[in-house]
């Protein structure tokens, strides 16, 4: 039988958040904690899913219900990125479909990092989905149309995003991106002098943007407002980062942290690490991703490490190791 295992990294976004839900650009980093899965062709016609840092444990059901019913919440990005990929061949080549197509199959994933961090385990698991079945069927498929089920996967199931989350699974690197994938630049770049700190709270995304969206909706003339700001400052910020000028690329974070703040996604714990890590030496520092919680990043100088780890733990936080720049999304084994 069959068994093929990939992995695809998790992200920080830098800068941008929330703008790139409506069509503005951002900055993320592919981080070097990855989320491993394993799939293989079972004679059974099951879908059977273990996903034990997502509490899926052993889940069954049968291979013709895939994306029916009652998905538990851990299992619906898998699950719904091998139903997205099942149809999608089906239309693209119906007869090789069913030549290739084996009775059932098992997926195992496995995470380096919690999901509680906000580090896309969501994409990085429906990327690695659509890219081990992608190979387990022998379809090549081109990152372009990894990202494309992936990100159609992520809106099926929570409704709303940009997928800077799937672009940084598929492609990894540093990227400059636009909603949905109209950019895609990977940015050339060595190493980003980067603390991360987290926060201690759970946030969830989709409220986030919900609550962002209900200001919008009342203030649309100074959402927008903020939201062309933030689009200068990521533009201002790319440059930068290639000229590795961090002075210039910390100030534009802490920009970047006043807007959010401004549009309410910022909260006291946050603050206090955020100004907690400028005050130990930071270049920058500013939330990452959502807000209400998950992880603040700092931009630091390399001799005042040790400060802001400190300072930033003094503040309630914790410091998480992680390296940037990381590989996309990588065939890990194969076995025939
Ligand atoms: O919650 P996170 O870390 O996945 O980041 C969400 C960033 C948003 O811009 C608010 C949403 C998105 O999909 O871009």
């Amino acid at each position: 039988m069959k068994k093929i295992t990939v992995s695809a990294p998790g992200k920080l976004m830098l800068l941008g958040e929330h703008a790139v839900v409506y069509n503005k650009p951002c900055l993320v980093t592919a981080i070097d904690q990855r989320i491993r899965l394993t799939i293989e062709a079972i004679n059974k016609p099951e879908f059977h899913l273990h996903a034990p840092e997502v509490a899926v444990l052993h889940n069954k059901k049968p291979m013709k219900e895939i994306g029916q019913g009652a998905i538990p919440k851990g299992a619906k990005f898998v699950e719904i990125a091998v139903k997205n990929i099942l149809n999608f061949l089906a239309e693209k080549s119906p007869s090789a479909i069913d030549m290739r197509i084996p009775s059932g199959l098992k997926i195992t994933t496995k995470s380096e990092f919690s999901s509680q961090y906000g580090f896309g385990s969501s994409a990085a698991s429906a990327v690695c989905t659509i890219k081990a079945l992608s190979e387990l069927l022998k379809f090549k498929f081109t990152p372009e149309e990894i990202f494309d089920l992936s990100y159609k996967t992520i809106l099926d199931v929570q409704g709303s995003g940009s997928g800077f989350d799937v672009a940084a699974a598929v492609y990894g690197g540093t990227i400059y991106f636009v909603t949905g994938g109209k950019t895609v630049d990977q940015l050339t770049i060595s190493h980003l002098p980067l603390i991360v700190g987290y926060s201690g709270i759970k946030a969830d995304t989709v409220t986030l943007i919900n609550q962002v969206k209900e200001k919008a909706d009342k203030y649309p003339q100074i959402i927008e407002g903020i939201y062309s700001e933030i689009e200068k400052i990521v533009n201002e910020a790319k440059v930068s980062l290639l000229k590795k000028d961090w002075q210039s690329l910390g100030e534009l974070m802490n920009f970047n942290q006043g807007y959010l703040d401004a549009l309410g996604v910022s909260n006291s714990k946050l603050s206090d690490i955020i100004h907690a890590a400028r005050g130990g030496g930071a270049y920058g520092a500013k939330l990452s991703g959502a807000g209400g919680g998950d992880c603040i990043i700092a931009l630091i100088p390399e001799k005042k490490r040790n400060t802001v780890e400190k300072a930033i733990k003094k503040a309630g936080g914790s410091v998480i190791k992680v390296k940037t720049n990381a590989e996309g999304v990588r065939v890990e084994d194969n076995v025939y």
